[in-house]
């Protein structure tokens, strides 16, 4: 059995947490994830703090196991989002995009365990020290925001750097993925472009259906001179924002082209004018399955690469 520190600080069977997606990990999503033994975790992006709290609310009809809240640091209703997390008493918050260090001490009195999402060594030790529960480290192969060094590369540093459990991002989708990171010394994986890829997603069709087709180099990184840069599938939209930025356009026409362009790929199913967020693991992925299947999937294999690995060792 694949039990490790972040099955116990969680209370959850399975060292395998839903990574918090932005429009497409609803109550549907998180609620699967959580009764097949993971760790669902709503993904709040920029949305509206009543929306939120419905989340909350439908996630606890649907499931009695432990679920979490993802904060984007960057969203205009950070702050209201993080008072409906603690009135709603969410047991879990993981940040995105930036340093949520200020917000610690809140969490922490009222008991909420916290686990920001890091892309480097530095914040991770400083995210220790201001008294986080446990750190996941992304590499930049994953979908959405990314940094700029590879999980292969940032796992085991960030793993030699704190005493507190790592989870590792980006790039895992299947058994051979969990088990490569705890070879590198994570306790659990966060996975996200495999689970949009589930029957549970509430996201677009098309945009489900444009994932299984992807290859490995279909993806790509625009707005890296903006501050906030997003790997997504390649499209129109991705080309004219790379011409735009080759040309040295403002930060403030980049914005502009960028308004709404997630919702309008991943709910609205826009493949060309919508920004499809995907993980370069999208190449590996060929089939919409249920989310028990993915987890039981994914662990049994995990079991198996070990098991193999050991005989590797002994010459049997
Ligand atoms: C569609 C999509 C939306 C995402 N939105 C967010 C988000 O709002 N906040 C966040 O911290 N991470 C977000 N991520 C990152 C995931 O939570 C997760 O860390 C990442 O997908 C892991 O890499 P993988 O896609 O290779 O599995 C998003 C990823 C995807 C694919």
């Amino acid at each position: 059995m694949l039990k490790t520190a972040i099955c116990d600080l969680f209370g959850i069977e399975y060292p395998i947490i839903q990574g918090g997606m932005a429009h497409v990990a609803t109550a549907e999503l998180v609620s699967a994830v959580s009764n097949a033994g993971g760790l669902g975790i709503i993904g709040t992006g920029r949305a509206e703090p009543d929306w939120v709290r419905e989340q909350i609310r439908l996630t606890r009809q649907w499931t009695n196991k432990p679920f979490g809240v993802n904060i984007l640091l960057i969203s205009p209703f950070a702050e209201q989002i993080i008072e409906v997390v603690l009135e709603e008493k969410v047991s879990v918050v993981t940040t995105g995009a930036g340093n949520p260090g200020v917000y610690i001490p809140r969490f922490k009195q009222a008991g909420v365990k916290v686990m920001p999402v890091v892309a480097s060594v530095a914040l991770a030790v400083r995210l220790e020290r201001a008294g986080v529960d446990a750190i996941v480290a992304e590499g930049m192969e994953s979908g959405g925001e990314v940094g700029e060094t590879t999980t292969m590369a940032l796992v085991p540093q960030v793993v030699d750097s704190v005493q507190i459990p790592v989870v590792a991002a980006g790039g895992i989708g299947d058994g051979r993925g969990l088990a490569a990171a705890l070879a590198l010394g994570a306790q659990g994986v966060q996975v996200g472009t495999r689970f949009v890829c589930s029957n549970e997603c509430t996201a677009h069709p098309r945009y489900k259906e444009k994932l299984l087709k992807a290859r490995d180099r279909s993806t790509v990184v625009t707005g890296q001179s903006t501050g906030y840069p997003l790997r997504c599938l390649q499209n129109r939209l991705t080309r004219q924002f790379s011409e735009l930025e080759k040309a040295g356009a403002s930060k403030e026409e980049l914005d502009l082209l960028g308004r709404g362009r997630v919702y309008a790929g991943l709910i609205e199913g826009n493949l060309e004018e919508g920004s499809l967020l995907s993980g370069q693991i999208a190449g590996l992925i060929n089939e919409i399955k249920p989310v028990k299947s993915i987890i039981e999937e994914m662990v049994a294999e995990a079991e198996t690469v070990i098991a193999q690995l050991k005989d590797l060792q002994t010459g049997a």
